[in-house]
């Protein structure tokens, strides 16, 4: 139904019908008029004046900003593009921070509990470092407020366990915030892991090399230990095996700083063993000068310059796949390495993560969707990727069981 129209079958016939007629017209025209006083009064005071009005009697969900750096920007970028998202406010203490939000036009504050507080959104992005991503969190959960939280979820394990148990408690919702997972390749690529197309899953293989420029670097915690492509870069890449390969039981690695020579690896390769049986390994560089990276193959991004490589390959005893051009590999006839191998390829639809990402979060503090990255996803994903830094450290498999 659309502005005001109501659809009833009218008699068009004779007398009464005539009059019938009229009265409906008139209650259309009141009707139409009624929906456009209805629409300015459910305009949110806070529409920033670029996002689009259409759709104006669909519900909006409000969310606030907490951290307006990198990511934070990314954010509010999607948020203000979408005609169902309110930017509520941002929290970020630095003038930057203010300036943004006084170019959007929408309330600011130096302190994220003053905004939670005074504009009691909806939701919230806790958008920044890493450190701060559990108080926050708490504070949001303690106001009924659901959380949007950027990974890695927390710093420690324990730490992560807290939310999960405040979560728990609460009820109120909380995502995390890795992003491959609404990208519509890897929704696809899932669906075909756990339809059984691969047939049982043998064994996964990522490549994850790229080039830091040297000013990455001036930073001088991007040189010390924690700063590195383990704990930066790999947590995408063990989030994305565990949607797509199940839990991971314990790993294995090795690091090198031969390159750079800082106090924090340049250069890492990982074993890990899922709870499925299946095996895999994740060669990761930041140092390295090639195009075998999802960021570059992917299309996520505009800021890498994209490369028609694939980064990820999945084996299964009846099929394999590569990501992200989505190519399943398999035998029609015998099954054997002298036969011949077909290819087919699905292509899905190209669809920005971030934006589905946020509007999966609208749908999950409706309730009409449940967390497709739980605080416990995020949990398990930071443990196995510290898992990672500490066999590389240690020599020893170390184990991801809870
Ligand atoms: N999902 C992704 O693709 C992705 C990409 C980049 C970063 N991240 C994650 O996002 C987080 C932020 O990374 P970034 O690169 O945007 O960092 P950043 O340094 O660019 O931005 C952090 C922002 O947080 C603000 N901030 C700091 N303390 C604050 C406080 N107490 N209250 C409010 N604001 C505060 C800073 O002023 C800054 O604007 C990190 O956890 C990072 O791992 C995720």
């Amino acid at each position: 139904m659309c502005g005001g129209c109501v659809n009833v079958a009218v008699n068009r016939n004779g007398r009464d019908g005539t009059q019938k007629w009229n009265r409906i017209q008139l209650l259309n025209l009141i009707l139409f008029f009624n929906t456009l006083d209805t629409n300015a009064h459910r305009r949110p005071a806070n529409l920033l004046p670029n996002q689009p009005t259409a759709n104006l009697r669909m519900s909006h969900t409000r969310i606030a900003l907490i951290g307006a750096g990198a990511i934070g920007r990314t954010h509010i970028d999607r948020i203000t593009r979408s005609t169902n998202l309110v930017l509520a406010a941002i929290a970020d203490p630095t003038e930057a921070g203010q300036a943004l939000a006084a170019s959007l036009n929408v309330p600011w504050f130096a302190s994220h509990v003053d905004m939670l507080d005074a504009v009691k959104p909806q939701g919230a992005v806790v958008a920044t470092p890493n450190a701060t991503h559990i108080p926050m969190a708490l504070d949001c959960l303690a106001r009924g407020v659901a959380a949007l939280v950027e990974k890695p979820v927390a710093d420690t394990v324990a730490e992560a366990q807290v939310l999960v148990d405040a979560q728990a408690r609460s009820g109120v919702p909380v995502l995390v915030g890795h992003h491959r997972r609404y990208n519509p390749i890897n929704r696809r690529a899932r669906d075909i892991v756990q339809a059984g197309q691969l047939g049982q899953l043998v064994s996964a293989n990522v490549m994850a090399q790229f080039l830091k420029p040297d000013a990455y670097f001036d930073a001088a915690w991007r040189r010390e230990k924690g700063g590195g492509p383990i704990l930066i870069n790999l947590i995408h890449e063990i989030d994305m095996l565990r949607f797509l390969c199940g839990e991971i039981t314990s790993v294995q690695a090795l690091a090198s700083n031969a390159v750079r020579g800082f106090n924090v690896e340049d250069t890492a390769a990982a074993v890990l063993r899922f709870a499925n049986g299946a095996l895999g390994t994740v060669v990761l560089s930041d140092t390295a000068t090639a195009p075998w990276c999802w960021d570059f193959c992917a299309g996520e991004q505009d800021q890498y310059p994209r490369q028609a490589v694939q980064s990820h390959f999945i084996a299964g005893t009846h099929g394999s796949l590569s990501l992200p051009d989505l190519a399943l590999w398999g035998y029609r006839g015998e099954r054997s390495w002298h036969a011949e191998l077909t290819r087919e390829q699905t292509t899905v639809h190209k669809a920005d993560p971030y934006t589905a990402q946020l509007q999966h979060f609208a749908a999950v503090i409706d309730g009409r969707e449940a967390p497709l990255c739980s605080a416990l996803d995020g949990l398990r994903t930071l443990q196995a990727t510290l898992a990672v830094s500490e066999a590389a450290a240690s020599g020893a498999t170390v184990s991801c069981t809870l």
